[in-house]
């Protein structure tokens, strides 16, 4: 069997575009590390007052310009409800839910989490421009939704 020219090229083309994915896939997800989350971390939702971090809520600060927020979420809130870091500080959250599913997207930024009753949820961010960013809830979660948010002050 023969096979045209135009074919081969095609062919080759296609088959070149597949690899050249898979391989921006693999490096995206192994060297920049954005692949989906791995090895979560799950947490009996019902004690999440009693099992650290989570008994101890607030902002914590574990390095020069370093800082660990720990959070819950909860109908309708976010505790601790307002943050204060330094401009140019990198922030490590560590949230969960204590009911149901909320979600946490700072607005301005590339935040965005869903955050789920048994899981721990962490996500980093450096906040280099000083301002108060809006924090919101974006999964529905009840009659309350709408008024879910609090605020992030970089200064
Ligand atoms: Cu919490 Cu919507």
């Amino acid at each position: 069997m023969k096979m045209h020219l135009d074919e081969k090229i095609w062919l080759f083309l296609s088959f070149g575009m597949i690899m050249g994915f898979m391989i921006f896939t693999g490096y995206q997800t192994f060297a920049l590390e954005m692949g989906p989350p791995s090895h979560k971390e799950t947490i009996d939702p019902n004690n999440v007052d009693k099992i650290a971090p989570f008994d101890n809520p607030g902002v914590k600060q574990i390095g020069e310009n370093e800082y660990e927020v720990v959070m819950t979420l909860q109908i309708f809130s976010f505790t601790p409800n307002k943050i204060e870091i330094p401009a140019g500080a990198t922030v490590h959250f560590t949230m969960t839910s204590k009911d149901v599913v909320h979600g946490f997207q700072v607005a301005n930024t590339n935040l965005n989490a869903m955050v789920m009753p048994g899981h721990i949820t962490k996500i980093t961010q450096t906040f280099e421009e000083p301002g108060e960013y809006l924090v919101l809830c974006n999964e529905y979660c009840g009659a309350g939704h709408q008024l879910m948010a609090t605020t992030i002050t970089v200064k």
